[in-house]
């Protein structure tokens, strides 16, 4: 009887003008499925997991959004954070709260953006994590096997494959360089990190009072809160002393119980423009064009998107991100797609 997390705090600014800090990126439905990436990462637990187990770990200012994308979830298994402090408080919050309620929680955490295709692979490799971890102090990961090397990735380097896809995991690095990359990527024992982790919350419990015990006693210091109404206020008071860093700087890179098992299903971290693109239907011209006002001519692999009323054509180019939405316009190189999160910031206030 295992616990599920959904982090679906972060900003997912890469994807702007769509995603944008009032409405991001999990909240959308990029690939038009019928369901935003939050909804589908819900989906796709709520299969093996009772939905009274399943947590959704969000901005205060989301918890209206959440509630209303999935009616289903009790108010109390959404939990608002008052401040953005990435994800370790994230964790550390939600694993205190249900091992207040049952010390024995065996725990899934999970990104709300991710892209998974064949989710019966998925659900047999979580069930396979839960009970590994149910059985020990471990913590399990899943693998990725690298395609390039991509600097925005934690990198797994196993033990010598012992036969079984489960391995030891002997180093967690989170976002090398790219020299570094390039050469995790050339060896065979280096993964990406999916982002999405298995462990009891009595294990990552310990591994914070280890290895980050400034946040650790923070919201044990507020115990006594959890599932009260004082659970807010207390909430507030710690959130502003907590510091701002990942999971995967605060334990993951310091933990030495670590394992991990190669993803059977498809994984895709739609981080970018470019990695949707890769999952976007497109026409003979290499184009993902989107939208009913949208006309592409003569150009080649672009991504027009469009959410708004007026005509929008593009002609006679290549290689382009045209994103236009009723408040704002995007025009973007598709090799740049990394610098529109700099981009956003050198004109911070008016978006
Ligand atoms: N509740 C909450 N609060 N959620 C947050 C916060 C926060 O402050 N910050 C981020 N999140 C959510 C995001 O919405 C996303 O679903 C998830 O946590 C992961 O955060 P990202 O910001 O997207 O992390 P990342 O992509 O840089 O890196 C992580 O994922 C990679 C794979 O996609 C790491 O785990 C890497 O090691 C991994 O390779
Ligand atoms: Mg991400």
């Amino acid at each position: 009887n295992h616990y599920v997390a959904i982090m679906a705090g972060g900003v997912g600014s890469r994807f702007w003008p769509v995603s944008k800090s009032t409405y991001p990126k999990q909240f959308l439905d990029i690939l038009n499925t019928g369901r935003s990436f939050l909804q589908a990462t819900y989906d796709r637990f709520a299969k093996f997991t009772p939905v009274e187990n399943i947590y959704i770990v969000t901005s205060e200012e989301y918890v209206s959004l959440v509630e209303s994308q999935l009616p289903q979830l009790a108010k109390g298994n959404i939990l608002g954070e008052p401040e953005r402090k990435n994800t370790a408080p994230c964790i550390a919050y939600v694993s205190h709260k249900v091992h207040a309620e049952n010390p024995e929680a065996n725990m899934i955490i999970a990104p709300s953006d991710h892209l998974i295709k064949n989710e019966e692979a998925f659900e047999k490799n979580c069930l396979q994590a839960l009970s590994y971890t149910d059985q020990g102090d471990s913590f399990v990961t899943f693998g990725i096997k690298p395609s390039y090397a991509n600097t925005g990735y934690g990198y797994i380097e196993t033990r010598e494959a012992n036969g079984e896809n489960i391995s030891k995991v002997n180093r967690f690095t989170e976002k090398p360089d790219l020299e570094t990359a390039i050469s995790f990527v050339k060896k065979n024992n280096y993964f990406w990190n999916s982002g999405i982790f298995v462990w009891k919350t009595e294990s990552i419990i310990s591994a914070f009072a280890e290895h980050n015990p400034s946040i650790n006693s923070l919201f044990e210091s507020i115990q006594e809160t959890y599932n009260t109404d004082q659970e807010n206020t207390a909430l507030k008071e710690i959130y502003c002393q907590c510091e701002s860093i990942s999971i995967d700087y605060a334990i993951l890179e310091k933990a030495n119980n670590v394992f991990m098992i190669e993803a059977e299903f498809d994984w895709s971290d739609l981080g970018t423009w470019n990695s949707a693109w890769e999952n976007f239907t497109k026409n003979e011209q290499k184009n993902a064009v989107s939208g009913k006002e949208t006309v592409v001519l003569d150009s080649h692999n672009c991504i027009v998107h469009s959410n708004d009323k007026k005509l929008v054509l593009v002609g006679g180019v290549d290689n382009l991100i045209v994103v236009n939405t009723p408040e704002a316009l995007l025009i973007c190189s598709k090799d740049k797609e990394q610098d529109i999160k700099s981009y956003i910031n050198q004109i911070k206030g008016t978006v």
